[in-house]
Formats: C-alpha cells, sequence, structure tokens
C-alpha cells in the first residue's frame, strides 16, 4: 500500500538544492529542479552507487561514478534508453506547506 511520508517543510529545500534521504528502507534523492520537487532513487539502477553527488543540468542527472545520465521527468536513461533500466521516481506533493513523498509502505 502507499503513502504519503513527510520530509519536511517545502521552503526548506531551495531551488538546486539536493538532499539524500532514508524513507524506511529506501534510500532516496531529493532534488529541487528549480522550484519542482522530484525524488528518484538515490540508488544508480547501473552499478547500484550513489547519485547524490551527480551533476545536475538541463533537467538531468548524471551519475558521478561512470557517468550515466537519467532524465529526472521520466527516469529513463537518456544515453541508452531501450538498454539500460530507468532509475525509479516517486511522487511528491506539498499539502499544507509540506513536501511529502508516496513510497510503498
Ligand atoms: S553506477 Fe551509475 S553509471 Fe555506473
Amino acid at each position: 500500500m502507499a503513502t504519503w511520508i513527510p520530509l519536511g517543510k517545502a521552503t526548506d529545500f531551495s531551488p538546486g538544492a539536493q538532499f539524500g534521504l532514508t524513507v524506511g528502507d529506501k534510500a532516496l534523492l531529493l532534488i529541487n529542479l528549480d522550484g519542482q520537487f522530484v525524488v528518484i532513487s538515490n540508488v544508480c539502477p547501473h552499478a547500484g552507487m550513489p547519485l547524490e553527488d551527480g551533476e545536475v543540468r538541463h533537467g538531468r542527472i548524471t551519475c558521478p561514478y561512470h557517468g550515466y545520465t537519467f532524465c529526472l521527468d521520466t527516469g529513463r536513461n537518456a544515453d541508452f534508453p531501450n538498454d539500460e533500466p530507468p532509475v525509479r521516481k516517486y511522487p511528491t506533493r506539498v499539502e499544507n506547506g509540506e513536501l511529502q513523498v508516496q513510497v510503498e509502505a
């Protein structure tokens, strides 16, 4: 069952910020992409390394380990969309100023 988990005040996550988070047993990465909140798995689907130090540019994040790039809109591997798995994305919402992420309980 999917549950909305509070992450904190939305205003605490400024544009351009990246935060590694642990929610239950999940390692997540929160990105404020010019005011749009994006939460993805903090585990790169290529070889399982953390994405949190990846460079974010033009709506994509580049893994700092082997350079795979993932679209933050779709999660797809931007370089090999048909051959490599996407990074997992999680829904977000802001309720009464509180940023929330939806994960499976
Ligand atoms: S672990 Fe991310 S590209 Fe290899």
